[in-house]
């Protein structure tokens, strides 16, 4: 099968230039200007048109039980929108039951993800730190996962200071990385009481309860454990600048760390939460201040931020007013995984805080390393053939009901947006053809290999 992308404008994280590209048997077999057209060759035209590497998403919860609420979106849904927006892999938390193993939960997510329309692989969010899942880790290894998850909160997942740094050191020696949810559960749960105790029963207490301290305090914490570990670090959903500051100490002690921050603390602030349906912007960390929002998108431009993932975790109104009259049953969580491609071009590229080049960065390339796909990520001969092809002048505007998300709800209703994936290269399968889907199922589960530093 091959397939023959003509006159578009190729935009590497470190390069543009003017080319045709051909695909053949699932990878890029060249990258020329004027390519003779190949017999049997799909035509497909890019002039005007960017040709980008498919985008990665690090952070997607599909088919995610909370106990309380199973997501809107499994990866049926979920991987269709993805592969819609220009997304072409997803990096799913499979996640240990406290008293199940790792390899249970893989075996799990597997079964979950069979059948996804984009590429998929897997963190291993880790419930319960002993010697019996620091002895599976070697397995991880070999079944692709190198990523691992630790949360600082939530109950059923919380892990304490001592078994995160004895993760850390684990996880290194077979050269993994550990991304951490950071927060102080034990001081946010006393001020979720506290909110509550005054009266405050909407979704407006849900930032009261988890000020930026909270998070802040909990990146300082999870940075010094990898500090004392001697380990690299990955923070993930960073929403704070006081968090950013604790980032930026760590590296000016010598540390290697990375950051995740995601779209909705990029566009959205916590006056949201005083709109009638302050329930759907309930996600954990919450929504912050103008002066985060800066500092996160001044932190991606100077990119000492590395990643931008969307923590797609999709409910449904219905599922939200669950916590009406107490904020914290609401279950937390947003929907993105459509829709971060557009809004980082629209938001950044366009208004001049990211070039093109740095959208690549951040949205694929960063990804394919740190996450162990060397092969992903990049225009190149011998990639895997995940392609996008861009029409940047395409508008639109996002709603709460216009997207493939099995979600009545979008945190971004009301956003213009410039830009789309017209169609999209799925391991060199046209499977979006002028935005519209027409190869599903044709996802991949993708073994991944040693993490690897940023550009
Ligand atoms: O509110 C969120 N972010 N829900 C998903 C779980 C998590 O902490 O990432
Ligand atoms: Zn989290
Ligand atoms: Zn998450």
């Amino acid at each position: 099968m091959r397939t023959l992308l003509q006159n578009g404008t190729v935009i590497n994280f470190d390069s543009r230039f003017e080319a045709d590209v051909l695909v053949e048997n699932g990878r890029i077999e060249s990258v020329q200007k004027g390519m003779p057209v190949p017999d049997g060759a799909e035509l497909i035209d890019a002039s005007g048109m960017y040709v980008m590497p498919g985008f990665i998403d690090t952070h997607t919860h599909f088919d995610l039980d909370t106990g309380s609420a199973v997501t809107a979106d499994n990866f049926d849904t979920g991987s269709k929108a993805a592969v819609l927006g220009g997304t072409t892999t997803v990096l799913d938390f499979a996640t240990q039951d406290r008293n199940g193993t790792l390899k249970a939960a893989l075996e799990m997510w597997h079964k979950k993800a069979r059948g996804a329309s984009c590429n998929y692989g897997f963190h291993m969010a880790i419930a319960r730190w002993d010697e019996a899942t620091a002895a599976e880790m070697d397995d991880m290894t070999a079944a692709g996962v190198t990523s691992y998850k630790m949360y600082m909160v939530y109950n059923g997942l919380y892990v304490d200071d001592g078994q995160i740094y004895a993760a850390l050191k684990e996880a290194k020696k077979r050269g993994a990385l550990i991304g951490a949810h950071c927060e102080n559960w034990h001081v946010l749960l006393r001020m979720c009481d506290e909110v509550k105790a005054r009266g405050i029963l909407g979704p407006e207490g849900h930032p009261l309860s988890r000020p930026a301290a909270v998070e802040a305090e909990a990146v300082a914490r999870f940075l010094r454990i990898a500090e004392l570990a001697q380990t690299p670090a990955y923070v993930v959903h960073l929403s704070t600048a006081e968090g950013f500051f604790e980032a930026e100490r760590a590296r000016a002690r010598g540390q290697e760390v990375y950051l995740e921050t995601c779209p909705q603390y990029l566009l959205l602030t916590d006056e949201r939460y005083k709109d009638f349906d302050g329930a759907k912007f309930v996600m954990s960390p919450p929504l912050r201040q103008e002066t985060d929002r800066e500092a996160l998108w001044r932190g991606l431009s100077a990119g000492a931020i590395q990643t931008v993932g969307t923590d797609h975790c999709s409910f449904t109104m219905a599922q939200k007013a669950m916590g009406e009259g107490d904020f914290t049953k609401i279950p937390n969580g947003a929907p993105g995984v459509q829709h971060r491609p557009q809004l980082m071009y629209t938001y950044g590229v366009l208004t001049g805080k990211l070039s093109l080049e740095q959208m690549v960065k951040s949205l694929s390339k960063n990804a394919a390393l740190l996450f162990g796909m060397p092969d992903r990520g990049e225009i190149r001969p011998g990639m895997a053939a995940d392609i996008v092809v861009w029409d940047p002048n395409a508008q639109g505007r996002i709603t709460d009901t216009d997207h493939a998300h099995h979600c009545d709800n979008s945190p971004y209703a009301g956003f213009a947006v410039r830009g789309r994936a017209r169609d999209v290269l799925l391991n060199g399968r046209h499977v979006v053809e002028n935005g519209v889907l027409k190869g599903s199922g044709a996802g991949k589960y993708i073994a991944r290999e040693r993490y690897q530093k940023t550009v």
